[in-house]
């Protein structure tokens, strides 16, 4: 089976160059390795933001609500959105204006939104031409850690005068059970980084389209391939738990981005690759962050005994050294930004 796309690649510098192409579509085409959420430089959080996680976290015996993991992630989420996700962040929202104009737009969703990223550029980009009143601006998450920040992002930016951040507002959801939200009720919706990671990510564009109008828009982003996600790669394969979060390829590819769009049911599907680029300070602080705080790192490597996890880290220095030796420097990475309508 085939499907049409048109397919470009942009680099940094610009675009070089976009074609109609028919891609071959395997639905079971599983097989690689896709560490998602992989994403951040980071900072060591200060003791306040310590003391924040540690009143956010449950650490009770029960076990942690849907969300909790990502709940420390969204003390990183603020510098995260400054670096690596800002290019297919900016791409997303410009590819899915021209699929349809945000001009035209009655009500916006931003699914998974993190710490409000993509709306974050959506407003900056499109703001001005929204129509007045401002449309509903619906950010959803199932981390109350990622949806406080957007709370206070806009509280701040409202504060600063900016006009279009009065009109966002946040649910808590889950991107796989949008119950609660009316069918057709958004003109466009938004994912950014986040539908590749879900245990069904076929059911989150189900409940997308439920709540899209006819003729409404869906643009998504997910990671193709990276540096660090083939510094994960290494980690997971040296380990005995070989991996179990092996994701498939079925969303690190481009065909395979707009193969999932194409089964659930949308049209007028394209797709663009954009590269991007993680910065770190230290080798060393880098690897930590990936194998230690990473969600899906993190449920591996905290049964680990101490010892293993020192080796871990010691290899994966290693190899990133090898990647790119200077310090502070950039990692690599290719995302792929697809919209369709429904
Ligand atoms: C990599 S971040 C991307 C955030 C933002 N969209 C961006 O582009 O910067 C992934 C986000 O998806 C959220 N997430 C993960 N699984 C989810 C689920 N099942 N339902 C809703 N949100 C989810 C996480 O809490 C996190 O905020």
């Amino acid at each position: 089976m085939t499907v049409n796309c048109h397919v470009t690649r942009r680099h940094a510098s610009g675009r070089k160059h976009v074609c109609l192409r028919r891609l071959p579509y395997k639905l079971n085409d599983c097989a690689a390795f896709q560490v998602p959420y992989l994403i951040q430089h980071t900072l060591k959080p200060t003791k306040h933001q310590e003391d924040i996680v540690q009143k956010m976290t449950t650490n009770t015996g029960h076990v942690a609500p849907p969300g909790s993991a990502w709940d420390q992630m969204a003390l990183h989420m603020e510098r995260m959105t400054q670096t690596v996700s800002v290019a297919p962040a900016n791409e997303l929202v410009i590819k899915l204006n021209s699929l349809l104009s945000f001009g035209q737009s009655s009500a916006i969703l931003d699914t998974g939104c993190g710490g409000g990223l993509v709306t974050s550029r959506l407003l900056a980009i499109y703001g001005p031409n929204l129509p007045t009143p401002t449309p509903r601006i619906l950010a959803c998450d199932f981390s109350d850690g990622m949806i406080q920040q957007v709370q206070k992002r806009g509280q701040k930016e409202t504060a600063n005068g900016n006009p279009f951040w009065s009109a966002v507002e946040t649910e808590k959801h889950d991107a796989q059970d949008l119950h609660g939200i009316q069918d057709g009720s958004f003109s466009h919706a938004m994912g950014g980084l986040v539908f590749f990671m879900l245990p069904d990510p076929q059911k989150a564009l189900s409940e997308t389209k439920r709540v899209l109008k006819e003729g409404g828009v869906i643009g998504l982003s997910s990671w193709k391939t990276s540096q660090w996600i083939d510094l994960m790669y290494g980690v997971s394969k040296e380990s005995d738990d070989a991996m179990k979060a092996t994701l498939t390829t079925s969303w690190s590819s481009t065909e395979g981005v707009v193969n999932q769009l194409e089964v659930a049911g949308f049209r007028d599907i394209q797709a663009v690759e954009v590269d991007t680029s993680m910065p770190y300070d230290s080798h060393e602080e880098f690897c930590n962050f990936l194998l230690t705080q990473l969600p899906h790192m993190k449920k591996i490597t905290s049964t680990w005994p101490e010892e293993k996890l020192r080796r871990a880290e010691q290899d994966t220095v290693a190899r990133m050294k090898m990647m790119s030796p200077k310090a502070p420097g950039n990692l690599s990475g290719t995302a792929v930004v697809a919209v369709g309508r429904k």
